[in-house]
């Protein structure tokens, strides 16, 4: 299926709200993460990415600033959450298409670190790997090793990168 990725702007809000309530099983806590993420300096607006077919947004793809915190050090990271494609469209490779963009933005703007707690059988095809096995941890949310994921985008970025994943409080409510 042919869709346009683009960024978002503000006149996109109200039907992204719709994509990530729909696609969440019609529940509305992904929806209102992404509206208090663009609230914070965490928030980057060229990695959040529509897909659009004709006048319609189908797809979403958020990415947006955190920390991995190793002492006193912080190092500026990419967590990727949420993605939603309108349930009538998925499996028709939308989410790979806003997927793949948002890793080339993230290339461009020089950050090269993406971590996400996602489905281990869907994001290793973008280069995502178990993240506790290069040191990194998550203690926030407790989840299996194998869907706490990280994605290098530069090589030997990941060598020297140690320490804690810290989702920023828009995460929590
Ligand atoms: C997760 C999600 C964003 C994926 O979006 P999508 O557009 O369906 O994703 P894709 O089409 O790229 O890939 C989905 C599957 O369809 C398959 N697929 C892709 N193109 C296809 C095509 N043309 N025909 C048939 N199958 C296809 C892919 O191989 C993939 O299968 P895999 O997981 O076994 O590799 C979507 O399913 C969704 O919104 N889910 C609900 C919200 C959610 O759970 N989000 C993730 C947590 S934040």
């Amino acid at each position: 299926m042919t869709v346009r990725i683009r960024t978002e702007n503000e006149r996109d809000y109200d039907q992204v709200y719709q994509v990530n309530c729909t696609a969440f099983g019609n529940r509305e806590d992904e929806a209102k993460l992404v509206e208090r993420i663009r609230s914070t300096s965490y928030w980057v607006p060229e990695l959040s990415l529509i897909a659009e077919q004709d006048d319609e947004i189908v797809g979403h793809l958020l990415l947006s600033k955190a920390a991995v915190v190793d002492g006193e050090t912080q190092h500026e990271v990419i967590v990727l959450a949420p993605i939603a494609v309108k349930p009538e469209y998925q499996k028709h490779g939308i989410g790979k298409q806003l997927i793949r963009e948002g890793l080339e933005r993230c290339r461009q703007l020089g950050y090269y670190i993406v971590l996400l707690i996602g489905h281990p059988s869907y994001y290793p095809q973008f280069g995502f790997q178990p993240a506790r096995s290069y040191g990194l941890e998550l203690k926030q949310f407790e989840v299996p090793d194998d869907v706490f994921m990280v994605c290098e985008l530069k090589e030997n970025e990941l060598l020297h990168l140690r320490g804690e994943l810290k989702y920023p409080a828009a995460f929590f409510g």
